[in-house]
């Protein structure tokens, strides 16, 4: 094996190019460690993003050899056998420069999906009980630990097609939030979800599912989001709350 990594990294905005770098090849080494060794001793006019570096944050994602990663979680080895890596930023999302995306457009569809908690009970009321064996309970917990990285949105194609589309994360959020008995909100997240952009126009691909670095199953939330708004509509009770 090389001691070197052969690596290509995108630079400029949307109509930039790959520049090749090469680095040290080291045990252990993430791919953010290669983006990091190139800003610190080879370019420091490289634009990147990160924070954690342990995989809680959800800012360090790119897409390594075409594929979306979270990058501090991605070990070299496993990406780059034959020591070459090309590390773009994400799709799906505009490019503001280097490997640094534009994420407002990301987050304002939470906030279309009505991603925020909407509260039922003030703090001067006994905190509520929710059976961590209730099914609803369980729906909620299986989402929960989304970290806004925006991996799925970039691998969904759906989202290419159709800029429009809430996504995956958003419409996760959505789910998570129906499935919440503290929350106030289901109507009307209902509501902001079952549009044209909204969970019918998932194709039910997976690839929001395959590259999640969580392992959570957007593709599942969205599934149950359909039948929620569908149920909805049928009951024509207009999106009443149960
Ligand atoms: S399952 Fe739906 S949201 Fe996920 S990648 Fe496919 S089309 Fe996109
Ligand atoms: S669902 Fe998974 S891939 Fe999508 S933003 Fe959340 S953690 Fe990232
Ligand atoms: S730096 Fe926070 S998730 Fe990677």
């Amino acid at each position: 094996m090389s001691d070197l990594l052969e690596v290509r990294v995108w630079r400029g905005g949307a109509e930039g190019a790959f520049q090749p770098f090469q680095v040290p090849r080291r045990p252990s080494q993430t791919v953010l460690d290669v983006v990091t060794h190139i800003q610190r001793h080879l370019d420091p006019t490289l634009a990147y993003r990160f924070a954690c570096r342990v995989g809680m944050c959800g800012s360090c994602a790119m897409r390594v050899n075409g594929t979306p990663r979270w990058t501090c979680r991605t070990h070299v080895d496993k990406v780059a056998d034959d020591g070459h890596l090309e590390v773009a930023p994400l799709a799906n999302l505009p490019v503001i420069r280097d490997l640094v995306t534009d994420m407002e457009e990301f987050f304002s569809k939470w906030t279309r999906a009505k991603g925020r908690f909407v509260p039922t009970r003030t703090r001067a009321d006994e905190p509520a009980v929710v059976e961590p064996t209730s099914a609803k309970r369980q729906e909620a917990d299986a989402g929960i630990e989304c970290i806004g990285c925006a991996v799925c949105y970039s691998a969904c194609d759906v989202v290419t097609w159709n800029p429009d589309y809430l996504g995956p994360a958003a419409l996760n959020r959505a789910w998570t939030l129906v499935n919440d008995v503290r929350d106030g909100a289901r109507a009307d997240r209902l509501f902001a979800v079952a549009g044209d952009a909204g969970c019918h126009a998932c194709h039910t691909h997976m690839s929001c599912t395959e590259h999640c670095p969580k392992h959570l199953v957007p593709t599942k939330s969205i599934a149950g989001l359909k039948r929620a708004t569908t149920g909805a509509l049928l009951t024509l009770a207009p999106w009443s709350d149960e």
